[in-house]
């Protein structure tokens, strides 16, 4: 096999996880995974990701917390988001990616009741016994190239769980109980919360992780000129 074609296995093989199995990952694994992270690029290297690594009894305090506060309407996002705001191919993609997860998972789609359970499953981490919680430290008009730059990291940690024969999922969904995380875990107030990275070993009998969703064609995205 080709240096080449290990990297096309791995990048076709990440998909978003949403079932994982109990079992804990090894400190000295969950380690390799952040030194691999380590090695995304960022604008002027200023590596600007701060992580927390969160398991066993805070990630349990956490989901309960989260959970508490969903219940109790506090929605505090650092940064907006708004699925309603994409239109046109955006919005036939996200609507597409709904319907194929809820028809996975033998959700209707007119069942708001059964929607929104299988939504809360994002508040307990979707069973996995690890998240990484991804914030940035406030940078005024440098704030979209940072967000940028912890994509970066984030596609990186992924791709590194992927390769290690882990999986994990990005939620941005996690940001949006932000104020509560940072209570939780002693957090400053000046460090903002983009997403967070449920991960763990996949379930590989979950109907949840049967479907695989589709991506465009180049042609979609990209214009030659020459
Ligand atoms: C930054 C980011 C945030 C995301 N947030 C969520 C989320 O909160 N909940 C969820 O179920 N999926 C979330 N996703 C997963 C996307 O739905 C998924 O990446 C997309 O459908 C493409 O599928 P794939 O990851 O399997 O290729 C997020 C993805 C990204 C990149």
């Amino acid at each position: 096999m080709t240096d080449t074609k290990l990297f096309q296995d791995v990048v076709r093989a990440r998909h978003s996880v949403r079932a994982f199995l109990p079992t804990v990952v090894p400190d000295a694994l969950i380690r390799e995974v952040l030194v691999d992270a380590q090695h995304a690029p960022s604008n002027c290297n200023a590596q600007p990701w701060v992580i927390h690594i969160v398991s066993g009894a805070r990630r349990d305090a956490i989901s309960k917390a989260i959970l508490a506060a969903d219940d109790a309407g506090r929605i505090t996002p650092d940064f907006p988001f708004a699925t309603s705001n994409f239109c046109d191919a955006y919005r036939e993609r996200t609507a597409a990616q709904g319907k194929a997860y809820y028809e996975a998972i033998g959700v209707a789609r007119e069942d708001f009741d059964e929607r929104r359970t299988a939504s809360q499953l994002n508040l307990s981490f979707f069973g996995a016994p690890h998240i990484a919680l991804l914030f940035m430290p406030v940078v005024g008009e440098n704030e979209v190239r940072v967000a940028g730059d912890l994509g970066m990291y984030g596609q990186t940690f992924l791709l590194s769980l992927t390769a290690h024969g882990l999986g994990g999922i990005p939620q941005t969904m996690l940001g949006f109980y932000a104020d509560t995380i940072r209570e939780e875990l002693g957090i400053d107030p000046s460090f903002k919360m983009l997403f967070g990275i449920s991960f763990g070993y996949p379930d590989p009998n979950s109907a949840a992780n049967s479907y695989r969703i589709e991506k465009v064609a180049i042609e979609e995205s990209v214009t030659f000129h020459s």
